[in-house]
């Protein structure tokens, strides 16, 4: 979603915020902007579309030590050049880039309409550079500090003055802000993936926290004027190159990365020999998981898929009773928290707000939740304290695919570690453990030999309609397959249970209907393989997910497409991959932008 980055220092901003932008574009947006401070004035430039139509925009030869720029991704107001950021008093001295969402910007915009204020955009976020000069009497953090008390939302802001060539002033409420500390310069920003090429020291800004930044120094305080004390954080080296090598797309080559991803999850936590496992950050003994009475693990999209398998997992390998919830729903639906009850959140961004709004209503109501999280540091990985990181490294595609498996591996990790203490006997921990350690050579293993991808492809492109049907832990992958197809290639698909079919969706079923049927060699191999005869039946175009040598579920297919054979728990993990490769082949077919996707944006930071 919307992006932020800021410059002080002895550079010109220009380049600095322009290739901040473009660090900040798998985020999602629709449109750009910058303000550059320079001899006394303001310079802003703003376009509709792509960083690329910024660039062409701006002069970069222009002076200019200081500035910030955004990508919007429009939530008040259309996608036009006067609603994108940054926007400006009407004196035009003060700008501001702002992501979040003011809650009172109707009252406030009436207010200060009513004292001659002229709007120039539909924008919630144009009140505050009217409030702020309303404040402003030559001392810029007052001003801001001031504004702010009238404010209510969610916001990460920063803001420059004409007056001030050398401050930067930012604030944080509910909106992620990451202050980056260089030798004589500094820079801020709300994700650290655009600060990595310059520094590595970074300021993580608490909510309610306000920080004036010039070259030299940062200081903050509280919103109500009490300090505020920070630590100055080192960013983990950064897992796998950000660049697409020899890849086409960014979704391919995060699919192939999935052998070295899975791994790196595995490694050091799997402990082979006693059937075990370690994750230090869940900070739990044996003893305290045998107190565990359920699970809870929450998460939106694809992390709530992956969070549907942890709980399959969880209940029936522990026989610990477990459940994945939607986090925008469980947030609003005023849930039971039980105190000695384990919730997990699941996000690879760490910066979902459904997914921190379930967190909050966890913690507020005494309940503890570990965090299942891919990017280090991120606001759900600092507010939970504690959980796993899943060190799939950067994810750039906005369709998720190898964060969803490393998240499914976390959870199975936890999964032996809690099973161990309960359920699981030596000698199948130890199978299990080993079939684990063996993942990243099995996904190789698949990704060397895909299948005729392409032949179930020709049957996607052009259809009205598709249809993913599973059962047990194979229904969270054929959701996680219809969502794939949903957001790259955009034909109108579902998932269902296969036990589901004849409650409904077979009607759907007519010649030529694209089915896509996953059939682990499991305990539902045979239920499926008649769901399968039924839809067939209906004259229905089968593709057909299954276990190498399955010749039955071969043979009902019209294209085949055999999976290595892996320990039954761990299925997801492989069929999941030949459906990320037919989303991606369907929507290369069809001419889609795969890697930005409309509409959808990379770390969905609104609700
Ligand atoms: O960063 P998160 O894992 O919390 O994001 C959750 C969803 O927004 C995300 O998985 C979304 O569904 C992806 N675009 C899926 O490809």
């Amino acid at each position: 979603m919307c992006g932020i980055v800021g410059y002080v220092g002895p550079r010109k901003a220009t380049p600095v915020l322009l290739d901040g932008l473009r660090r900040l574009e798998y985020r999602g947006y629709d449109s750009a902007g910058v303000a550059l401070v320079d001899e006394g004035a303001i310079a802003v430039t703003k376009c509709v579309g792509r960083v690329g139509n910024l660039i062409e925009a701006v002069d970069d030869t222009a002076g200019g030590n200081l500035g910030i720029a955004h990508t919007r991704w429009a939530t008040h107001g259309g996608v036009t050049q006067p609603n994108a950021h940054p926007h400006c008093d009407m004196t035009g001295r003060i700008a501001v880039v702002h992501n979040g969402i003011i809650d009172n910007d109707e009252g406030l915009k009436a207010r200060l309409a009513a004292d001659g204020v002229t709007f120039a955009s539909e924008t919630d976020t144009e009140v505050l550079p009217h409030l702020i000069a309303r404040h402003y009497a030559g001392d810029p953090h007052e001003a801001v500090l001031k504004a702010l008390q009238e404010v209510r939302g969610t916001y990460g802001l920063v803001v420059v003055f004409a007056d001030h060539p050398d401050l930067i002033i930012a604030a944080r409420n509910g909106s992620p802000l990451v202050v980056g500390l260089g030798e004589g310069e500094n820079f801020i920003a709300s994700d650290s993936h655009a600060l990595v090429r310059y520094t590595r020291r970074v300021i993580y800004l608490e909510d309610r926290e306000v920080a004036c930044i010039t070259a030299t120094e940062v200081n903050s305080v509280q919103l109500d004027g009490s300090d505020a004390i920070h630590t100055v954080e080192e960013l983990e080296a950064i897992y796998g190159s950000e660049d697409k090598g020899e890849f086409p797309h960014y979704m391919l080559k995060e699919i192939h990365e999935q052998p070295e991803s899975i791994g790196r999850c595995l490694r050091g936590r799997i402990l082979p020999d006693l059937g075990s496992a370690r994750l230090g950050g869940f900070d739990m003994s044996p003893r305290d998981l045998t107190e565990i009475p359920r699970v809870t693990i929450l998460g939106c999209g694809t992390s709530y898929h992956a969070a549907m398998v942890g709980a399959m997992a969880i209940e029936g390998l522990a026989r610990v009773p477990a459940q994945a919830e939607i986090a925008s729903e469980f947030r609003y639906r005023n849930p039971v928290i039980d105190p000695k009850a384990l919730f997990m959140a699941v996000s690879q961004s760490g910066e979902t707000a459904d997914t921190l709004g379930g967190i909050k209503e966890v913690v507020t109501k005494g309940g503890r939740v570990m965090g299942v999280v891919n990017v280090v540091g991120s606001t759900i990985a600092r507010t939970c304290g504690a959980g796993v990181y899943i060190h799939s490294g950067p994810e750039v595609a906005v369709a998720s695919t190898k964060a969803f498996t490393s998240q499914v591996t976390a959870l199975y990790t936890f999964t032996l570690m809690l099973a161990r203490t309960r359920t699981l006997g030596p000698h199948d921990a130890v199978e299990l453990a080993r079939a684990l350690v063996s993942v990243p050579d099995v996904v190789s293993e698949y990704l060397a030999e895909p299948g005729p991808i392409e032949e179930a492809v020709r049957h996607l492109v052009g259809a009205r309609y598709a249809l993913f049907m599973g059962r047990g832990l194979s229904f969270p992958v054929a959701l996680e397959g219809a969502l794939k197809l949903k957001e790259i290639a955009y034909i109108p698909c579902e998932a269902y249970p296969g036990g589901e079919m004849k409650h409904g969706p077979i009607a759907m079923m007519e010649p030529g209907t694209p089915v896509i049927a996953i059939v682990p060699d499991d305990q539902h191999r045979e239920k499926m393989i008649s769901n399968m005869q039924e839809v067939r039946a209906r004259g229905a175009a089968l593709t057909v997910i299954h276990s190498r040598g399955d010749l039955k579920a071969q043979s009902l297919a019209s294209v085949s497409i055999p999976v290595p054979r892996i320990h039954t728990l761990l299925t997801p993990l492989i069929s999941v991959l030949p459906l990320q490769l037919l989303s991606y082949q369907a929507a290369l077919a069809l001419g889609k932008d795969i890697d930005r996707p409309r509409n959808l944006a990379k770390s969905v930071t609104v609700e």
